[in-house]
This record gives structure tokens, C-alpha cells and sequence, in this order.
């Protein structure tokens, strides 16, 4: 098979990491998780990186690391939901891989989002969770969208079944090639 680079982009909780390794286990690719290689790159988490350093210091980690990421042949990257807020990261995702965006609703995240304690856009005690996701889902939307070649809905599938939706996306596009059926003879 050619060189496939797939990335997966959208909010946070929408499942690009947990979908992303099996998308990368059934194609057989190495699987790359960015907020994992900035959590190594700056040796702490990404939560008390933002506590000390603020934002832009984080989203500065987050361009060179997603520059080289997106360099690289043949994997599946998980990307941070506010990849696609500067341009020269929408450029490198949408120019050098095959971009995914699971797509999901407010309503789904603030239910998948409802215990998470380490995301530190969403850390507001005071704050009303549902609020923040709309937020933030309506400025990013559109760069997701923007950024990425094909929209996958997520609505409340499970994980098997958004898997399968990706694999099928990228074999009907011809970015990976098609999987024979239980049976079938390959060509
Ligand atoms: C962020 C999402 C996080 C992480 C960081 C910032 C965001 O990744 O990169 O906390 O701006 O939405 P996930 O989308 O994996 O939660």
C-alpha cells in the first residue's frame, strides 16, 4: 500500500484517540497520540502545563510537535481538539494527511465529559460544562470541518461501529485498500 498518513481531529471526548488505535490496529500502523508526545516533550501534564505556562506556550508544544508528526509516512494520528486552531497546523493536517473529523454533538460530549478531571479547557468548577462544549464547538466547528477531508457524525455509536465507519470512509475514498469480506478471495 502507499504511504497513508490518516489523522483524526474534532472536540474533545469524541473519541479521535480510542478510535484512532483501533483504526491503526486494523490497518497495521504505527499509532501516534500528540497530547502523548507533548506530555513527554514537556514532562508534565498538559494540565499543569497550562496551570503554569498558560495556552500559548502549550499551543506553541503543540505546533512543532503536530509539524513533525505530520512529516512522518505510514501512521494514524490522534490529534488535541484545539489542533485545528492555528492555521499552519490546518495546513500541515489538511495538505500532508488524509483528515478525519468525528464529528460530535455538545449534547454527547458534555455525557462522555461528565467525570474527566485533566482537560483544562473544561476545568471550570463554576461553570456550566454543556455551555463551554457549546462554545467551543461553535468556533471550531467550522476549522474542523475546514481542516478535514471527511466528516464522520459520531452520534452514539459504538466504538466497533465508528471504527468500521472510518475503515469504510478510507476504502470507498481509496486511501487504504479495500478489506476482503469473511470469505472472500482478495484479488
Ligand atoms: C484541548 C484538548 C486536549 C488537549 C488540551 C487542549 C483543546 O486534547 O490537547 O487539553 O483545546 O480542546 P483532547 O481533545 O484529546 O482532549
Amino acid at each position: 500500500m502507499a504511504a497513508v498518513l490518516i489523522s483524526l481531529v474534532g472536540m474533545p471526548g469524541s473519541g479521535k484517540s480510542t478510535v484512532g488505535r483501533h483504526v491503526s490496529r486494523q490497518l497495521r500502523l504505527p499509532f501516534i497520540d500528540t497530547d502523548q508526545v507533548i506530555e513527554r516533550r514537556i514532562g508534565c501534564s498538559i494540565r499543569d502545563f497550562f496551570e503554569t505556562q498558560g495556552e500559548a506556550a502549550f499551543r506553541d508544544v503543540e505546533q512543532a510537535v503536530l509539524d513533525e508528526v505530520t512529516q512522518l509516512p505510514d501512521h494514524v494520528v490522534a490529534t488535541g481538539g484545539g489542533a485545528v486552531l492555528r492555521e499552519p497546523n490546518r495546513l500541515a493536517l489538511h495538505s500532508r494527511t488524509t483528515v478525519i473529523y468525528l464529528r460530535s454533538s455538545p449534547e454527547d460530549l458534555v455525557r462522555r465529559l461528565r467525570h474527566d478531571t485533566q482537560r483544562p479547557l473544561l476545568q471550570n468548577p463554576e461553570g456550566d460544562p454543556l455551555r463551554r462544549l457549546r462554545t467551543l464547538f461553535h468556533d471550531r466547528d467550522p476549522l474542523y470541518r475546514r481542516t478535514a477531508h471527511f466528516v464522520i457524525e459520531t452520534g452514539r455509536p459504538s466504538v466497533h461501529s465508528l471504527v468500521n465507519m472510518v475503515l469504510m470512509q478510507l476504502e470507498l475514498a481509496g486511501v487504504v485498500p479495500a478489506t476482503p469480506a469473511a470469505g472472500e478471495t482478495p484479488p
